[in-house]
């Protein structure tokens, strides 16, 4: 699977069990119930919440993100690509189509947590050009543990 054959796409109740699946099966991702998506798919839901998929040629989704907008301020709450899609440019792309969605929302600034140790992540916020801010010292439980925050200015 190459990245051009990817499409970005909302999200949409029936790509839950595939969205849940995928992060399941990563460690590193944030572990949510099924029923945590759902105000992400809500558009009139307070506050507002961005969420995309990423679908192959085939029309399997390998990835997805979910954002929050509170003012001018967005926040990554979660972004994840399958094993097998990873490092193809899955991430960049639903990260790039979020970017501009949340702009749409009037958001200029977003910001995230991510584990200390979580170095693939934090090689691709990196990549995307976001810098660290502070640190949230024993943020995470099983294991404890620091989280960074990073930030991006959108606009
Ligand atoms: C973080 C994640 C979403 C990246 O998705 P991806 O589709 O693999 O990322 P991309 O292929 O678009 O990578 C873009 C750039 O980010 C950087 N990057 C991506 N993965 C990296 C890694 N494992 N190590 C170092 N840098 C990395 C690279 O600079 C990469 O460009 P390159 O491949 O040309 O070198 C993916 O690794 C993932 O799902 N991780 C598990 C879940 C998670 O930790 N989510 C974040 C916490 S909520």
């Amino acid at each position: 699977m190459s990245s051009a054959a990817v499409r970005i796409r909302r999200m949409s109740l029936s790509d839950l069990d595939r969205v849940v699946e995928i992060a399941q099966s990563l460690k590193d991702a944030p572990h949510w119930p099924l029923a945590a998506y759902l105000p992400a798919l809500d558009a009139k839901a307070v506050p507002t919440r961005v969420a995309l998929v990423a679908e192959d040629a085939a029309g399997v989704t390998v990835g997805f993100a979910v954002a929050m907008v509170v003012g001018p301020q967005a926040e990554l709450e979660t972004i994840a690509v399958a094993a097998e899609g990873q490092r193809r440019g899955v991430g960049r792309l639903l990260f790039a189509a979020l970017a501009e969605k949340l702009k749409l929302e009037r958001a200029e600034e977003i910001y995230l947590e991510v584990r200390a140790s979580n170095g693939p992540a934090l090689g691709f916020y990196r990549a995307l050009g976001f810098r660290e801010t502070g640190r949230r010292p024993r943020y995470y439980a099983d294991p404890v543990e620091d989280a960074l925050l990073l930030a991006l200015r959108l606009a």
